[in-house]
C-alpha cells in the first residue's frame, strides 16, 4: 500500500500557504502532499492506496504544534508541579501539540549532564509526544565549561534565570555575558527569564507586611512587579547579546515595553528572539482580585490589557516569534500553600492543552492573526528557532508525520474535569474555545481520535538537535 493513512478534503497549511491537497502518511513520515492521492480508493495496481482515509472536508490540517516552554514534574516553590510527562504530554496531544521542550535543571552540585540524565529518566518512559530539553545553567563556573559537551549531546539551547535565588537557579550578568559568548562559538542559543531581581526583591520586601497582605492579598503579586522589572532585565540581556553577538531568546515576555525593546533591537540587527505565552495574550491582572486570584500567580505575572494588545501586535509584526505556555501546573491544594502570603504561592499555571485553542480562538477568530501567522507562531517558528525544522513544524514530504486535523467551527467548553491536564482548576475554565485537535498524529501514530487521547506512554522520542537560533 502506498500510504498507511491519507488525509483528504481538508485545507492544508503548508509552508507556501493554504492548499486543497491530500496528505499521505507512510510509517513515521509524511510521504506526499498533493492532490488526488485517494484516486477513487484504488492504486494503479488495483488495490487501495491507503489502509485508512480520513475525510477532513471543512477542516484545517496543520503541522503538530510545538510548545517549547514547559515544566513537567518540576520541583519548584517547595512542591512538584502536578503535570508530569504522562499527563502533560496527554494534554499536549489533545491540544494538537506533538513536541514539547522542557528545562533540565541541575540541583545542588549537579552537572548539566546529571540534570540531562535525571530529566531523561523522568521523561523517557512516560512521554506520549516527542521531546527534548533546554539545559539550565545554575552555577556558571561549573556549567559554563560543560556547554560544548551538551551541544555535542544534542542540546544546543541553554537557559539562565535572572531571578529565583532561593531555588539556587539565579544567574548574574557575568554568567549571562559568558553564556552568550559561548553560544556564539557553539551555534547555540541562550534563553533568559528576564526580571530584575534586586529591585524586585526590594519592592517585595517593602510590601511584605501583615497589614498590606491582609489588605491586598494576591494583588500584591502584580503590585510588586511593575512592568519596568521585566523591561530593565530584557534591556540588559539585549545589551549583552549586542556586544557578544550571541543569540538570545527572551522567554515568556509579558510586557508592551519588552516588545518595544525587541523591535528596537531588531532594527539595530541584534540576534534576539522573543516568545510570549498564551496567558499573557488573554488574561490580565484583574484576576488577582478574585477570591481565588492566587491561582493565577505565575512569573512574570499576567499584566494589563495594554500589554496584551502590544503582544498581539508584536506577533503580527514579528517582534515576537513564538507562542508557548510555560506550563507549570499546580493543584488548588498546592496553591493553598500561600496562606495569604503571595511570596509563597507556587508560581505557574497549566496551559499545554489549551495553547492552540487559545491562539486560534483569540488570535485568528478575533482577526488579530491570520491562519498562516497562527501556524507560524505555534508550529513552524518554534521548530525553526529550536533547531527542529523541517523535521518538525511543517507539512512537507520527508517531515515527521506530526499532523493535526481540527474543525474551525467546533467549540469546546474548557472544563478541567474533562481534560488530561492534572489540575482541579483551569485558568480558562468555562471558556468556549475552537481549535482543539479532532485528530492528532505524532510520527505517524494516531494519538488523538475524535478529541480523545489514544496514544501511549513511551511513544514520544527524544529529539537531538545540532544548533539553534535561526528563524
Ligand atoms: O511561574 C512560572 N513561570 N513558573 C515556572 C518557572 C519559570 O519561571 O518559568
Ligand atoms: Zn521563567
Ligand atoms: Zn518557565
Amino acid at each position: 500500500m502506498a500510504y498507511d493513512t491519507i488525509i483528504t478534503g481538508g485545507t492544508v497549511y503548508t509552508a507556501a500557504g493554504p492548499k486543497k491537497v491530500d496528505v499521505g502518511i507512510k510509517g513515521q513520515k509524511i510521504s506526499a502532499v498533493r492532490k488526488g492521492l485517494v484516486k477513487s480508493g484504488k492504486s494503479s495496481k488495483g488495490g487501495r492506496t491507503a489502509a485508512k482515509v480520513i475525510d477532513a472536508t471543512g477542516k484545517y490540517v496543520i503541522p503538530g504544534g510545538l510548545d517549547v516552554h514547559v515544566h513537567l514534574e518540576l520541583p519548584f516553590c517547595g512542591t512538584v508541579s502536578s503535570d508530569d510527562f504522562d499527563s502533560g504530554t496527554k494534554a499536549a496531544s489533545r491540544g494538537g501539540v506533538t513536541t514539547v521542550i522542557d528545562f533540565a535543571i541541575p540541583y545542588g552540585k549537579e552537572s548539566m549532564a546529571d540534570a540531562y540524565r535525571n530529566w531523561r529518566k523522568k521523561a523517557d518512559p512516560k512521554t506520549c509526544v516527542d521531546y527534548c530539553f533546554h539545559m539550565a545553567i545554575t552555577k556558571w563556573d561549573k556549567h559554563g565549561p560543560e556547554m560544548a559537551k551538551m551541544v555535542k549531546k544534542g542540546c544546543p539551547t541553554f537557559k539562565e534565570f535572572m531571578i529565583y535565588e532561593s531555588e539556587g537557579w539565579q544567574s548574574d550578568d557575568r554568567a549571562i555575558f559568558g553564556a552568550l559568548e559561548n553560544c556564539k562559538k557553539l551555534g547555540a542559543m541562550l534563553l533568559i527569564h528576564a526580571e530584575s531581581s534586586r529591585v524586585l526583591d526590594e519592592l517585595i520586601a517593602r510590601s511584605h507586611t501583615k497589614p498590606l497582605m491582609k489588605k491586598y492579598g494576591a494583588r500584591l503579586h502584580g503590585m510588586t512587579r511593575p512592568n519596568f522589572i521585566e523591561a530593565e532585565a530584557i534591556q540588559r540581556a539585549v545589551k549583552w547579546a549586542e556586544v557578544t553577538d550571541g543569540t538570545l531568546y527572551i522567554v515568556h515576555m509579558s510586557t508592551a515595553e519588552g516588545a518595544d525593546i525587541i523591535r528596537d533591537a531588531h532594527r539595530r540587527g541584534v540576534n534576539v528572539l522573543a516568545e510570549t505565552c498564551a496567558q499573557y495574550l488573554v488574561l490580565d491582572d484583574s484576576k488577582f482580585a478574585l477570591s481565588d486570584g492566587h491561582l493565577y500567580a505565575c512569573c512574570p505575572q499576567i499584566k494589563k490589557k495594554a500589554d496584551q494588545k502590544r503582544l498581539w501586535e508584536g506577533l503580527r509584526k514579528d517582534d515576537v516569534c513564538v507562542v508557548s505556555t510555560d506550563t507549570c501546573s499546580f493543584t488548588r491544594e498546592q496553591k493553598a500553600m500561600w496562606k495569604g502570603d503571595w511570596t509563597k504561592i507556587p508560581m505557574g499555571m497549566p496551559g499545554l492543552e489549551t495553547l492552540l485553542p487559545i491562539v486560534y480562538t483569540h488570535g485568528v477568530l478575533k482577526k488579530r492573526l491570520t491562519m498562516q501567522q497562527f501556524v507560524e507562531k505555534c508550529c513552524s517558528n518554534p521548530a525553526k528557532v529550536m533547531g527542529l525544522y523541517p523535521k518538525k513544524g511543517v507539512i512537507a514530504p520527508g517531515s515527521d508525520a506530526d499532523v493535526v486535523v481540527f474543525d474551525p467551527k467546533k467549540r469546546i467548553k474548557v472544563d478541567h474535569e474533562k481534560m488530561e491536564t492534572n489540575t482541579d482548576w483551569n485558568p480558562f475554565q468555562g471558556w468556549s474555545l475552537a481549535g482543539f485537535a479532532e485528530t492528532t498524529f505524532c510520527r505517524g501514530r494516531k494519538i488523538v481520535d475524535d478529541y480523545k487521547f489514544c496514544g501511549k506512554n513511551g511513544w514520544g522520542k527524544w529529539l537531538p538537535r545540532k544548533s539553534a537560533g535561526k528563524l
